[in-house]
């Protein structure tokens, strides 16, 4: 049985231990939401456990597909033990649909929908307000080489697949989504972080509801309700 350690990093939605272990960490889930890097502030009872077990969900939906990630397994309602890798300074964004900052910033109407999905990468970087970067970008702060680009917008498209096939059962549509990745000590890029409502945007297929964090971040509704809603579609397929 792994034992927990000291705390290592907290985040804004989770809380990283060390183990007895040392390839393994311990992931705690925390009830705060948080929207516009961190100025919009928030507990929610409720929200830690609803991600954990939406996102140890999707991840074991994952396994069984052949894609690679960090998670190991769920301990409790709020805890996971994941792989401890070196994570990629990166928020890989894929896009199926124009919405959110795309929107906002290109003057593309919310919901008009891509021929081919986009991505685009931003830095992690929470002090510049993780901005949008361009693979020379990448290659210039040497965060990855060309070979490990290419091979992140292959895998990214790849879990976008799954995702959208997934979501499609529970009849949710995936809008867009962030994942970020990291490497293991043999240097094998794999998922890494969190597929929840908070790094989705989701929406019913029917009707075109927000089932994600745009609730919050727009004032639109109970969250815990929403996220829930999605726990138990997916608790369906
Ligand atoms: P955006 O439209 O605000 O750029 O967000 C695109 C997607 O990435 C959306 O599903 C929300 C997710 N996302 C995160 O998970 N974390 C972030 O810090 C940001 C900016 C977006």
């Amino acid at each position: 049985m792994t034992e927990k350690r000291e705390l290592l990093y907290e985040g804004k939605a989770k809380k990283l231990y060390v183990t007895d272990e040392k390839e393994l960490l311990w992931v705690e889930y925390l009830n705060q939401a948080t929207a516009l890097n961190g100025l919009k502030k928030n507990e929610i009872a409720g929200k830690g456990e609803l991600n954990n077990q939406i996102t140890s969900f999707i991840f074991e939906y994952l396994s069984k597909k052949g894609i690679r990630h960090h998670f190991v397994k769920k301990l409790s309602k709020t805890e996971q033990l994941i792989q401890k890798v070196k994570i990629i300074p990166l928020e890989v964004v894929l896009r199926n649909v124009a919405a959110g900052s795309f929107s906002k910033r290109l003057g593309v109407k919310e919901g008009t929908p891509f021929s081919l999905p986009i991505v685009e990468f931003y830095f992690k970087e929470d002090a510049l307000d993780d901005p949008f970067i361009n693979d020379e970008h990448v290659l210039a702060l040497k965060i990855a080489k060309q070979a490990e680009i290419d091979l992140l917008k292959v895998k990214v498209r790849k879990i976008n697949k799954v995702l959208i096939e997934m979501f499609q059962k529970a009849k949710i549509r995936l809008i867009d989504f962030k994942l970020e990745f990291g490497r293991l000590p043999d240097g094998a890029i794999i998922l890494a972080d969190e597929v929840s409502p908070d790094t989705c945007r989701l929406w019913d297929a029917k009707t075109n509801e927000h089932l994600d964090k745009d609730i919050y971040r727009r004032d639109l509704g109970d969250l815990v309700l929403v996220y829930q809603k999605v726990l138990e579609r997916l608790l369906t397929i």
